[in-house]
C-alpha cells in the first residue's frame, strides 16, 4: 500500500501490527479483534466502521492499553510516535493517555460527573497531568480557548453537566479529550446518542478541532452516510477481522469487499428505494470462527477456496487494500462471473 495521502503527511503518527484481543469468557475465548494492522497518518481522519460488535471499541481500548479482564491482548504492537505503547509501565501508560493518546469513550456524556461543575471536571484533567496551575485565571482563559475549539459557550464554565444538552455535554467531553494537545485522538461512537441534526454538527466539530489543534483523529462508528462527510480513509471491520481500507472517495465509489458493497449498498437513499440487502448481526460463534475467510457464511460469492485459506490484506488498487480471495490474480476470472451475476440478481 502507498504510504501517502493526496494532500496530508506522509508521516505515521499511530502504528498497529497484528493487534488480536481476547475476552476469556468460561465457554473459551471470544476473539474481540483478530490481528488486526494499520497505519494513522498526521493530520489525518480515519473512521473505523463495522456492525455492532465487531470489535471496534476493543480495537480503541487496546490502542490505549485500556482493556479490562476478562478481556487481554494476545499479541501486537501499537507504536505512536516511535513509543511502543505495550512497553510502557503504569505511570508511563498514566503520562502518555491524553498527552499521546487520549479516547473519547463510548457513552462518555453519560460518564461525567453529575456532582461536579463542567470546569473542576476539565480542571481535572490539565491538573491530573500537568499538577496543580497557579494562576486561576490563566487556568481559566486555557479552558475558555478550549470551549471555542469545541463551539461551547463560556457560560457553562460553572455548570453542573445535567443543565447541558446532550450535544453540549458531547462537547465537554470532547473539549477533556483533546486538552493536554494528543498526538492521536479516538472518539467511540462520539455522536451516536444524539438526534441527527445534531450528530452532523458534533461530527463537523471533531474535525475542526482537529484541524486547529493539529491532532490526528479515528473516529469510531457505524454510520457510513456521515463517516463519509468527515473522515478521509476509512477502514471496515467484520467480526474482529479489517476487511478493506481505503481512501473515502474510492471506498464509496467503489467498494471492494463483499461485506462494504453490502454495508454501502444499506445506506438509505431517497432517489433509490431499494429492500435492504444486509441481514444484522454476525453469524457465527465468536469463540469458533470458521476456518478461512471470516465472511463466508453471509458472502454471497463465497466458494469452497474460502473455508480453506484465510484471505490476507491485498494491495487491490492503488491505495485500497482488501482482504477477500476475490482480489487474488489467482481467481480474476471468478471475480468478473462473480459481480456480473451479482449486478443482475
Ligand atoms: N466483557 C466481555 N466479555 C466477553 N465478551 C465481550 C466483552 N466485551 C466485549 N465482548 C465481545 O467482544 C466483541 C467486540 O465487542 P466491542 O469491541 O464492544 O464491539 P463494537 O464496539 O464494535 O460494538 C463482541 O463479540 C462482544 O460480545
Ligand atoms: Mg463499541
Amino acid at each position: 500500500m502507498e504510504k501517502q495521502l493526496e494532500n496530508g503527511s506522509e508521516r505515521v503518527v499511530l502504528k498497529v501490527e497484528k493487534l488480536r484481543i481476547h475476552y476469556a469468557t468460561p465457554q473459551g475465548d471470544v476473539i474481540a479483534v483478530s490481528d488486526i494492522s494499520f497505519d494513522l497518518f498526521e493530520g489525518e481522519t480515519l473512521g473505523l466502521v463495522g456492525e455492532s460488535g465487531c470489535g471496534k471499541s476493543t480495537t480503541a481500548y487496546g490502542i490505549l492499553q485500556l482493556v479490562q479482564p476478562p478481556g487481554y491482548i494476545v499479541n501486537g504492537s501499537i507504536e505512536v510516535d516511535g513509543t511502543e505503547v505495550l512497553d510502557l509501565g503504569e505511570e508511563e501508560l498514566r503520562k502518555f493517555r491524553w498527552t499521546g493518546l487520549s479516547l473519547i469513550p463510548q457513552g462518555a456524556m453519560n460518564s461525567l460527573n453529575p456532582t461536579m461543575r463542567i470546569k473542576d471536571q476539565i480542571i481535572d484533567v490539565i491538573e491530573s497531568h500537568e499538577g496543580k496551575q497557579k494562576s486561576k485565571e490563566a487556568l481559566r482563559d486555557r479552558i475558555f480557548e478550549l470551549f471555542q475549539n469545541v463551539g461551547l459557550p463560556n457560560r457553562i464554565y460553572d455548570m453542573y453537566p445535567h443543565e447541558l444538552s446532550g450535544g453540549m455535554k458531547q462537547r465537554v467531553c470532547i473539549a477533556m479529550g483533546v486538552a493536554l494537545h494528543p498526538t492521536v485522538v479516538i472518539a467511540d461512537e462520539a455522536t451516536s446518542a444524539l438526534d441527527v441534526v445534531v450528530q452532523r454538527i458534533v461530527a463537523q466539530t471533531l474535525v475542526k478541532v482537529k484541524d486547529e489543534i493539529g491532532v490526528s483523529l479515528i473516529v469510531i462508528g457505524h454510520d457510513m452516510g456521515l463517516l463519509a462527510q468527515i473522515v478521509d480513509r476509512i477502514a471496515v471491520m467484520y467480526a474482529g477481522k479489517m476487511v478493506e481500507i481505503a481512501p473515502v472517495e474510492n471506498i464509496y465509489a467503489e467498494p471492494l469487499h463483499p461485506y462494504t458493497r453490502l454495508l454501502i449498498d444499506s445506506i438509505p437513499s431517497i432517489k433509490e428505494r431499494k429492500p435492504l440487502k444486509i441481514t444484522e448481526g454476525i453469524t457465527h460463534d465468536p469463540r469458533n470462527p470458521p476456518s478461512g475467510c471470516i465472511f463466508r457464511l453471509r458472502c454471497p460469492f463465497a466458494w469452497e477456496h474460502c473455508a480453506e485459506e484465510e484471505p490476507e490484506p491485498i494491495d487491490a488498487e492503488h491505495k485500497h487494500e482488501v482482504a477477500c480471495h476475490l482480489y487474488d490474480e489467482r481467481f480474476e476470472e471468478r471475480r468478473a462471473n462473480a459481480f456480473a451475476t451479482f449486478a443482475n440478481s
